[in-house]
């Protein structure tokens, strides 16, 4: 079968947590290639909410394995503190979770690194999530980044803690910021070490091997496409490659294993954080998105900005990713609009342009140019028959397939694994089907 990366083609927060939840029965091994546990992907399951960060969602299906890449920014704490509220779902797994010894450690030091570096920025700030993700990837680039496999030899995790150390309290002293205890973060890390060794591995080679056996995987991205530490609106992005190109870097596997990407893509658009967003509404429209779609961070709890849908973006990333098929998620958000508007382009400083500009000083100057498209008015929630969904959606789907020229293969209508359409003919050759349907009950 295919190896399929699920990615987000905004600014994240497009539903990729239930996406990948439902197509996991159709696939082996579940896999994460970027990112940390700035991440929140939000599962229902049997009535009960699930978030999680760090952990790939394939998690909660049982025999299921699940990696994590050298791609990642690795919270130890993150990990053991979601490895325990997991307990209870889809089974133990000690035996079926490998953690990349390339994966770049978050450190107690790189929050307060954070912190200094946003408010130095004061009203140009980032937004983070604070939780370290960035300076852990610039660590990784200055080539002074701590990896998951130096906990194996406490040693060299010492030797390589101690000239980082006495560099970071430097900078924190001259900031006027209290020193981290090196002595305190060996200790705690040591005891991380003896918990999670058994999780360290060669991802690389497993996949290969995996992949060499006829073993299928699914590529879990975080964030969105939008986000792209070099694709996405810079420098109101995150610090890694969260496109397609992040898979193969991200894992060790070369990009001939990748045989489709999959963006998921929500019917509006949302984002948390600082940044352009040429389509934001703030008036009751907005609210009335913000509250019927629960729009809140799953990992910081912020209010996600929330706007209509923007065409050129969307095109974009469909672009940079090499996206040919979509999931829509969250259009029953917009059963109750009269008429509901969607960017088709921008006009910037007297003209019109048709693609996405990233960089922030052009996005702030567009203004978005709107096509009217008449609302449903009718609740898509467990429609299930392609058949029977009113005329008007069918048309804003349509309308999305034209501009971003992608096709829709699967639509999301609630939070649950039945609240979805899988249009089975666009799906054909990509997801295991009936092994996914099986489960769809
Ligand atoms: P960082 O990833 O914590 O460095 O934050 C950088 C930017 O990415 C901020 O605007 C965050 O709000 C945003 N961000 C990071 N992770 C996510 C996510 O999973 N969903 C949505 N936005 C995110
Ligand atoms: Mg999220």
């Amino acid at each position: 079968m295919a190896n399929v990366v699920v990615l987000g083609t905004q600014w994240g927060d497009e539903g990729k947590g239930k996406i990948v939840d439902l197509l996991t029965p159709g696939f082996d091994i579940i896999a994460r290639y970027q990112g940390g546990h700035n991440a929140g992907h939000t599962v229902c399951l049997r009535g009960r909410k699930i978030v999680l960060h760090l952990i790939p969602s394939g998690i909660l299906h049982s025999g299921k394995l699940c990696v994590i890449g050298n791609g990642v920014a690795f919270s130890p704490s993150a990990f053991l503190k979601e490895a325990a509220a997991l307990e209870g779902f889809g089974g133990s797994f000690d035996d079926r979770l490998v953690i990349s010894r390339g994966a770049h450690l978050i450190l107690p030091y790189h929050p307060v690194a954070e912190k200094i570096a946003e408010e130095r920025k004061g009203a140009k700030k980032i937004g983070t999530t604070s939780l370290g993700i960035g300076p852990s990837y610039e660590d990784k680039v200055a080539r002074c980044g701590i990896r998951v496999g130096d906990l194996l030899d406490l040693e060299v995790f010492r030797e390589k803690l101690t000239l980082n150390i006495a560099e970071k309290n430097a900078l924190f002293q001259a900031a006027g910021f209290p020193a981290v205890d090196g002595e305190e973060v060996y200790r705690e890390f040591a005891g991380h070490a003896a918990r999670i060794s058994k999780y360290i591995g060669d991802v690389s080679l497993l996949l290969h091997r995996k992949m060499g056996e006829g073993k299928s995987v699914l590529f879990e991205g975080a964030q969105g496409a939008l986000l792209d530490i070099d694709h996405g609106t810079y420098p109101f992005v995150t610090s890694s490659n969260s496109t397609a190109g992040g898979v193969a870097t991200g894992l060790g596997i070369g990009p001939t294993r990748i045989d489709e990407v999959l963006g998921v893509v929500k019917a509006y658009t949302t984002r948390v954080g600082s940044g352009p967003f040429p389509t934001e509404t703030q008036d009751d429209r907005g609210r009335l998105i913000s509250e019927r779609g629960n729009e809140f961070g799953a990992t910081t709890g912020r209010p996600r900005r929330c706007g209509w849908f923007d065409a050129p973006a969307v095109a974009y990333s469909c672009r940079v990713n090499g996206i040919e098929r979509l999931v829509l998620t969250k259009p029953d958000i917009l059963d109750v609009f009269e008429e509901i508007p969607v960017c088709i382009g921008y006009d910037y400083k007297g003209s019109s342009l048709s693609l996405f500009p990233p960089e922030p000083w052009i996005l702030e100057k567009v203004v978005p140019r709107y096509r009217m498209m008449k609302g449903w008015k009718t609740p898509l929630q467990h429609l299930t028959d392609r058949r029977r969904l009113p005329a008007a959606f069918l048309d804003y789907i349509k309308l999305i397939e034209d501009e971003v020229e992608a096709r829709v293969c699967l639509v999301s209508t609630g939070v649950e694994r039945k609240d979805s359409l899988l249009f089975e003919e666009e799906l054909e050759g990509v997801v295991d089907l009936g092994r996914v349907k099986k489960d769809l009950v």
